[in-house]
């Protein structure tokens, strides 16, 4: 089977966990960087990680990288690349296109000189002069950063995130990807009890269950590549088959989702019915004050009210000090809370040992991380998930200088000692994106021009904190054991 060069998007802070689970279902020489992870793989690989990946937003096939300063030279590259090797005589070919920080920036121009030379490339290997594109659809991204194009054919179609078990959403639900990430980056196992105290439309309790049983994600939805002429439908019928076989028993305890509005409690039933899980899930209409367990070593994993809306700041910063209150009674558990509200810690009344930037659709969050001493039944912790390191960060520019060292024949560069510039990200220079023809969501691992620089007096995500004062008004024991701890790694 050919290989190819594949890229999974994945929305800024999740790169890492999407590339621990290339690396579970045993891919090597992952490459991460900015939004992206890149990998090889065949046929079966595009239907396999589709199916499996639960934090990715897409799978991409890389077609192909080159310098594009001017239209002269990204209308000459496209048309070399071997697009008769991927797109059939029927092919529907949408085109999207997005520039940063580069000279070419008027995006429906750079679609149109793409689309141009794709379709010049097929009329001189196909020998026809028509096309009508009535087939399946392969839809082309090119992403110019610093004067470099991408190239690729999306093999995906609706987002990852759309998992074929939500009928409906309630009013802030959780993107089901970050979900799986949040899960992802907690110490949370099936062996262990899992609460989300404000579960919505139960969005973390229903991917918690898919995680705790190894049900694939993908399982329940078709892809855009499922079409394709040239990937064998045998292909995606076997890794169903295998995901299918793959799935384990009912969970050990039911993981529980509670929200104090019994309407998002209905939704959440329906969607873990939808989901096949609702046998591992007990959801129950309880305000967060009600919390209480007698049970030690649990997890906590939830998305509480931000408060983002004009005058629900008191009623939010209420809800957090009785998190704190509540939760403090529950000292062996680990704690894990997204929320963008810069006044969480104040409230809940315990400064975060870690914490983690991410990005909630375009909301910029932090996820508190209070970890719990290990279980005492010998339970082994997953190793850490790092955050990107400034290697991985600046991996976008070397990939654009390789590129321009490849087209120019030029030898690479002695490495020196210095640390690689950082990669500021886009920002004001930034094309928007045209919506093409196809009106799907764009890849969110194209997002990155919402992003902001950390503040210069704000730390990078998923910071260690040593500076561990809680204010006066803290509910929290001072013993509790997550104090002055450093967050342990797998022993
Ligand atoms: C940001 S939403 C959670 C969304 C959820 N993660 C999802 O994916 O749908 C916050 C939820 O907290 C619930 N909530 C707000 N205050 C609460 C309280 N005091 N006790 C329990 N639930 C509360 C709201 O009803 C809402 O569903």
């Amino acid at each position: 089977m050919p290989q190819f060069d594949l890229i999974a998007t994945s929305t800024f802070g999740l790169e890492n966990v999407v590339a621990r689970e290339l690396t579970n279902l045993g891919y090597q020489e992952i490459r991460t960087s900015d939004g992206r992870v890149d990998f090889r793989g065949d046929e079966r690989d595009i239907a396999r990680c589709n199916l499996w990946l639960r934090s990715a937003d897409r799978v991409l096939i890389r077609v192909g990288e080159f310098p594009a300063p001017d239209f002269g030279a990204l209308f000459d590259q496209t048309l070399e690349l071997p697009w008769h090797e991927l797109l059939p005589v029927d092919a529907k070919i949408p085109v999207n296109a997005r520039c940063v920080r580069s000279k070419l920036h008027a995006v429906p121009k750079v679609q149109g000189a793409v689309k141009k030379a794709i379709i010049e490339s097929l009329k001189r290997k196909f020998n026809r002069f028509r096309f009508d594109e009535t087939g399946a659809e392969f839809s082309v991204e090119v992403s110019i950063l610093r004067d470099v194009a991408t190239l690729t054919i999306d093999t995906t179609g609706d987002g990852l995130h759309k998992r074929g078990y939500r009928e409906f959403s309630g009013a802030a639900p959780l993107r089901e990807t970050m979900a799986a990430g949040l899960i992802q980056l907690s110490y949370w196992n099936r062996e262990r009890l899992l609460i989300d105290p404000f579960c919505g439309s139960g969005t973390i309790p229903i991917e918690a269950a898919l995680i705790g049983r190894n049900i694939a994600p993908g399982l329940n939805r078709s892809f855009v590549a499922e079409d394709w002429p040239w990937l064998d439908r045998a292909l995606w019928k076997e890794v169903r088959a295998e995901a299918k076989a793959a799935r384990l028993p009912k969970l050990p305890e039911p993981v529980l989702g509670f929200d104090h509005d019994p309407a998002a409690i209905r939704l959440s039933e329906r969607s873990a019915t939808e989901a096949g899980v609702i046998s591992d899930i007990r959801f129950r209409d309880q305000e967060v004050s009600a919390l209480k367990s007698t049970r030690e070593f649990g997890c906590i994993i939830c998305n509480p009210p931000y408060g983002e809306r004009l005058g629900d700041a008191e009623e939010v910063d209420a809800v957090y000090r009785e998190m704190g209150r509540v939760f403090s009674a529950l000292p062996t558990w680990s704690i894990y809370v997204l929320t963008s509200n810069r006044r969480f810690e104040k409230h809940f009344g315990r400064r975060a040992p870690r914490r983690r930037k991410l990005y909630n659709g375009r909301l910029e969050c932090q996820y508190y991380q209070y970890p719990g001493p290990p279980p005492k039944d010998g339970s082994r912790y997953m190793p850490e998930i790092p955050e990107l390191t400034d290697e991985q960060r600046t991996r976008g520019e070397e990939r654009s200088q390789e590129a321009h060292r490849s087209s120019t024949g030029q030898p690479e560069p002695e490495r020196s000692n210095q640390s690689p510039a950082k990669e500021s990200r886009p920002g004001a220079n930034d094309s928007v994106r045209d919506r093409p023809t196809s009106g799907r969501p764009r890849p969110a691992g194209q997002q990155r021009s919402d992003r902001q620089e950390p503040r210069a007096n704000e730390k990078r995500s998923d910071e260690k904190r040593s500076d561990e004062k809680s204010p006066n008004t803290s509910p929290w024991p001072k013993t509790w054991p997550g104090r002055n701890r450093t967050p342990r790694s797998e022993s």
